[in-house]
């Protein structure tokens, strides 16, 4: 038998920010799993990533570290069609207490809608459950000191699901800064770019409405705001910032509730049609009789609160100043993130989208040295979600081998950071002042 590796025997509450999955799923480096050791695997929120990263890709991926044991959302006919489409027949539920209490799951995946995150991490902490949750982590600073307060609590840590890291072109930037190739980096410009289709998606959606999402400073950006903390090894510290809606909600010629009854459909470049989409249709219009929620929505309806035109400028602890911004849309759906350091600069701009051809699907970084010579490095995507970043954080959560010490997992310090930063970009909105990261919670 394999001498069990290091990570074995940890365990995952001892090792947050880290690393510690293959202990939950029973893996030892190198060994084969026990036929029981399969965890019972718990989900609250069944909507689009629930049944498709978190389910039928999880499923398809590492179907010997997880067995589903339940499903639970607030729409007992999404719960249903959920199962369907991940593939399992386990029991689905409208209550989180009665689906724990009758399924003894062992991991508490969490995959609501960004503002009802925090109580179901808290609750997952609480019955000493290993949760894990999408990002953001929270969406108020009074969310956000609820989980911290609870982890000190419980002793228990919750991984927040920052596959963004994950991905190589993103591996391959910490990589290069973290071996000094610009030396010691001054500022960072980063610019991201939402299109008129991914980018007016959001719109549609829950998340046009800021008691839902925290607008995309939260929802969107907190992905942004970890890669820099990330990157930098640092963490934020002021933020400045300005946000408007310029071009969705009232701003729009004209409108209705959502799209399939729309008299303007003719007329309107964001027309959608769910009913072309068999899963929108299964998981979102065949169960709107409950809950009336509609997956395609008017982009231009009044009640639409958060901005699609936001910039910042952060401050860091490492005295690096950032440059920030999004559009939510433009003609093309990608980044660019150019890092400026004292013996060069190493610029990404990635392509995901655009009306024009790309050569290749490579990512390229430049790295260019002060009087000296430009390098072109390209990156190649992994096949999954996220240029790879998708199955990639998944072997580390469920895999059996340990990750380098920069690919362990985020814990609650990252997700907390990362939204606190687009928490304070929100408030400076608001206040139109900078906001210090320090006065919004005790860290
Ligand atoms: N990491 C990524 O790249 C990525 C990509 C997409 C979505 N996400 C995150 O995944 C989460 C889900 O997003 P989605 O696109 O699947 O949205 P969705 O609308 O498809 O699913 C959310 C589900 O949560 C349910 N829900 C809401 N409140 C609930 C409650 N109190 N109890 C139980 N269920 C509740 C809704 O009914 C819905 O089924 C969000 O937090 C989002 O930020 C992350």
């Amino acid at each position: 038998m394999p001498e069990p590796g290091p990570f074995s025997r940890r365990d995952f509450v001892a090792t947050t920010g880290g690393a510690a999955i293959a202990s939950m799923t029973g893996g030892l480096p190198g060994a084969a799993r026990a036929a029981d050791a399969r965890k019972r695997f718990a989900m609250v929120g069944t909507g689009h990533r629930g049944t498709s990263m978190w389910g039928a890709e999880l499923l398809k991926r590492h179907p010997d570290a997880i067995e589903f044991v339940g499903l639970c959302d607030i729409n007992p006919l999404r719960a249903k069609a959920a199962g369907k489409l991940i593939g399992v027949s386990c029991p689905t539920f409208t209550d989180v207490d009665q689906m724990l209490d009758a399924t003894k799951a062992e991991i508490l995946m969490v995959t609501t809608v960004d503002a009802e995150h925090h109580k179901f991490i808290i609750k997952g902490l609480e019955r000493g459950l290993k949760v894990i949750t999408e990002k953001p982590m929270v969406t108020d600073e009074t969310q956000c000191q609820a989980v911290l307060d609870a982890e000190k609590r419980t002793g228990n840590k919750v991984i927040v699901a920052f596959n963004y890291r994950y991905s190589p072109k993103h591996r391959k930037m910490k990589e290069l800064l973290a071996e000094g190739a610009i030396g010691k980096v001054t500022s960072v410009d980063f610019s991201w770019y939402l299109d008129v289709q991914h980018g007016a998606d959001y719109f549609r959606r829950w998340h046009r409405l800021r008691e839902k999402g925290g607008t995309l400073f939260v929802h969107k950006a907190t992905h942004h705001f970890d890669l820099i903390n990330w990157w930098l090894d640092a963490d934020p510290v002021t933020v400045y910032a300005s946000g408007d809606l310029k071009k969705y909600g009232a701003r729009g010629p004209f409108r209705h509730t959502n799209c399939r009854p729309c008299p303007h459909k003719a007329n309107c470049s964001f027309h959608f049609d769910v009913t072309k989409d068999a899963r929108l249709t299964a998981l979102y219009s065949d169960c709107e009789s409950f809950d009336g929620y509609q997956r395609d929505g008017c982009v231009f309806k009044e009640d639409i609160n958060i901005f699609d035109t936001m910039s910042a400028n952060i401050r860091y602890s490492n005295d690096v100043s950032m440059a920030y911004s999004v559009n939510a849309f433009m003609p093309f759906e990608g980044h660019r993130v150019a890092f400026n350091g004292e013996n060069g600069r190493l610029e990404m701009r990635d392509y995901e989208r655009q009306p024009w051809p790309v050569e290749s699907k490579d990512t390229v970084i430049e790295l260019t040295r002060n009087f000296g010579k430009r390098e072109l490095i390209s990156v190649t995507p992994e096949a999954g979600g996220h240029g790879g970043g998708d199955p990639a954080l998944q072997r580390v959560i469920f895999g059996t081998t340990e990750p380098p010490s920069h690919l362990r997992l985020p814990g609650s310090r990252a997700g907390a950071l990362s939204c606190l930063t687009g928490i304070a970009a929100r408030k400076s909105v608001a206040e139109k002042r900078p906001i210090q990261i320090a006065d919004l919670i005790k860290l």
